[in-house]
């Protein structure tokens, strides 16, 4: 047997022997992707291509730590409906003996291609990086080029912390950032281009730890990604190793990106300050793109790295994809709003209009569960704090809270009695907030709470008692006014 189908052999295997076992967990999601065993991180290869999007996944098959990552893949034509399809890429070859690590897909004159990192280890540990291609006729089945690597190792000046290959095509040129860590142990993002995907020419280092008023900012940038939304020039990018800054910056690596303009011939980007997409516990690495109703899709990593102890671990499996989301740019800030498809989801409305709410804490008739859309607006009155509880156990031991504090204007998630797994606070500030509205996307295990139209989004997984389903709505030192509350099943 070739290595390819010993690799895949095993990994089928291994899905086939947890069925049961991950399938039996209460944990697992009804409208998420997720692995079906073993690891699930970075989105990869995220694509539209004629008329079905595709995504990829690093995929580690045997257990529920980081490994040899092969390349999962989902295909759906609604963005809701996921099919999971054959593995598409195991780690078979010299150059990438360690994983088939993150990367991107492009159409290439309608030739669906990936670009992703071949990641080796020697015997002593050190690493190497190969920069790979694969295409597939069928959708299905993937080729690697027989000229991989197509870029050997990384240029003069770096380590070989050099991954995660974005591609776009632009005025006729394919552009590719990568990530990048100089030999100084600063994170880099850097520009190559290339006329057929496989000759590449460094254009130079567009941004970076200590470069642009960045002080300090990170040893290692992962999946940069780079895109153009209302005309300004985008990059996300998943800087390690930024200290917590107050309310920024408190998990153990930040995804957020800046808003500037590209030179594409000197590789200049003169960009803004950075900004987190995210302000909840688990959210990583997202990638864009671009479909072909002209919309700028994002999915990330409902994880993060280094943060292996979940709940879902027993049933050998961890991890899941956010739901996709619309970008957009207004008032110099990326909006992130779920996609309209979703809303074909939707089951047996419960709606309720205009309730009062002072000092106390009521629940709706009807208004409960675990895999749910709620969308709320609330009227401020003169209410110091309120919000709403979800996953509330009928003991009061467990709830999630979400709240807004009048004073300092900040939008809170508290996950310190929500069940087992990880625990915490996260916020953040709203600019505008006479009326605060939640659209809230819960899922058995994990929650993405998205505040006053996309202005800002928590992502996080918890793990309450499959019994704790009650939802609350509080108002202290005052009232407010539930102008508008409505529940679907989904
Ligand atoms: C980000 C990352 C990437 C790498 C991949 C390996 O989570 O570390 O930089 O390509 O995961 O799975």
């Amino acid at each position: 047997m070739d290595k390819n189908n010993e690799l895949l052999t095993k990994a089928y295997k291994e899905i086939q022997k947890n069925k049961c076992l991950v399938e039996s967990d209460y944990y697992r999601l009804k409208y998420h992707i997720m692995p079906p065993v073993g690891l699930l991180n970075d989105p990869n290869g995220f694509i539209h291509f004629s008329g079905e999007y595709h995504v990829f996944y690093q995929f580690h098959p045997f257990n529920t730590s980081h490994g040899l990552k092969y390349w999962g893949h989902y295909k759906s034509n609604d963005l809701i409906n996921w099919e999971s399809m054959p593995i598409a890429l195991c780690p078979s070859n010299w150059y990438e003996s360690h994983g088939c690590y993150s990367g991107s897909a492009i159409n290439n004159d309608g030739v669906l291609t990936l670009m992703y990192t071949g990641n080796v280890k020697d015997d002593k540990g050190n690493r190497e990086t190969y920069q790979c291609i694969a295409t597939t006729e069928d959708g299905v089945n993937f080729k690697k080029n027989i000229y991989n690597p197509v870029i050997y190792n990384q240029p003069d000046g770096y380590t070989r912390h050099f991954r995660d290959p974005k591609v776009w095509k632009y005025k006729n040129m394919f552009y590719m950032v990568i990530g990048a860590q100089n030999i100084k142990e600063e994170g880099r993002v850097l520009l190559y281009k290339s006329n057929n995907l496989l000759n590449w020419k460094l254009v130079g280092e567009i941004a970076g730890s200590n470069i642009n008023r960045l002080n300090d900012f990170g040893y290692m940038w992962e999946c940069p990604d780079l895109f153009e939304l209302n005309g300004k020039d985008i990059l996300i990018v998943s800087p390690q190793g930024i200290k917590p800054d107050g309310d920024l910056y408190n998990n153990i690596y930040q995804s957020g990106y800046f808003i500037g303009e590209l030179n594409y011939k000197s590789g200049e980007y003169n960009h803004s300050e950075f900004i987190e997409l995210d302000r909840g516990f688990e959210f990583y690495a997202p990638q864009t793109t671009l479909d072909e109703k002209g919309r700028r899709l994002l999915i990330a990593w409902m994880g993060l790295p280094e943060e292996e102890e979940h709940p879902t671990v027993k049933h050998n499996w961890i991890h899941c994809m956010s739901l996709p989301r619309v970008l957009e740019l207004k008032n110099n800030k990326i909006y992130q709003r779920p996609v309209e498809e979703l809303k074909k989801l939707r089951k047996s409305e419960i709606s309720y209009k205009d309730v009062k709410i002072e000092n106390e804490e009521i629940e709706l008739d009807k208004i409960y569960g675990d895999v749910l859309e709620l969308l709320i607006e609330i009227k401020e009155e003169d209410a110091l704090e309120y919000g709403i509880k979800l996953r509330c156990s009928n003991d009061n031991r467990e709830e999630t809270i979400i709240s807004y504090n009048k004073i300092d204007k900040k939008i809170t998630l508290n996950r310190n009695k929500s069940g087992k797994g990880y625990k915490g606070i996260r916020r953040c500030r709203l600019e505008n907030s006479d009326i605060l509205k939640l659209n809230i996307f819960m899922d058995t295990s994990s929650l993405e709470i998205f505040i006053n139209n996309g202005e800002e989004v928590f992502s996080s997984r918890i793990y309450p008692d499959k019994e704790s389903l009650k939802i609350k709505f509080f108002a202290k030192e005052g009232s407010i006014k539930l102008k508008s509350v409505k529940k679907w099943d989904y």
